[in-house]
């Protein structure tokens, strides 16, 4: 990651806290395994909450091109930054409560860095409805979480019939954390 970006990501971090959530972007060891099982054959992605591209850099690296990969952003100079870094992306600066819809079908996951656990359950209930909508069957919600419970609330997840499996602990991130994929069952 470029000082740069890291620099961005601080600035960003101390203007709007209550959006960013984050001590630090996403580290590489915690950005492959939101990528891990992703595979180039299995149709477009989407990505929630890119930042300043960690995780959709991982997403690259596994082999799903920039045109596959629909990245949804709040934060205008973070969508800024992502147009820049990756040409060809599919950048879309909206609130991803509205995901459900991008003009996109058959999606193989959709993989968030979004700060889902202090977001109120309506949002959440969007999100993953939009989930659902964009996502072929056994599609994954991927989610990262810092902290011991899933990230999806409990009346959220009942709702929708949302399965899921949790990743080892991811130390090397700061925090560390770990990755949820939820599947609708
Ligand atoms: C914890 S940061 C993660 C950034 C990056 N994906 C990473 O892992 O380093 C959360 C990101 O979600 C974005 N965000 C927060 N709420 C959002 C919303 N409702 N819709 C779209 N993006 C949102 C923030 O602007 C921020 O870029």
């Amino acid at each position: 990651m470029a000082s740069s970006d890291f620099g961005l990501f601080m600035g960003q971090l101390l203007r709007k806290p209550h959006q960013v959530v984050a001590l630090a972007p996403s580290s590489k060891g915690l950005c492959a395994e939101m990528a891990a099982e992703l595979d180039p054959a299995k149709g477009p992605v989407v990505e929630l909450g890119a930042g300043t591209g960690n995780i959709t850099q991982a997403i690259l690296d596994a082999g799903i091109a920039p045109e596959a990969c629909h990245s949804i952003e709040m934060n205008p100079e973070f969508c800024a930054r992502l147009r820049a870094r990756f040409p060809g992306l599919n950048v879309y600066q909206m609130s991803a409560g509205d995901c459900g819809d991008l003009p996109v079908e058959g999606a193989q996951a959709v993989v968030s860095g979004l700060p889902l656990l202090s977001m109120p359950t309506q949002l959440q209930r969007d999100i993953l409805t939009g989930f659902t909508k964009l996502v072929r069957p056994g599609g994954d919600y991927v989610q990262f979480t810092y902290g011991p419970k899933p990230p999806v609330t409990a009346v959220v997840r009942e709702e929708l019939g949302l399965t899921w499996r949790k990743s080892g602990k991811i130390w090397w991130n700061m925090p560390p954390a770990r990755v949820y994929r939820f599947t609708q069952a």
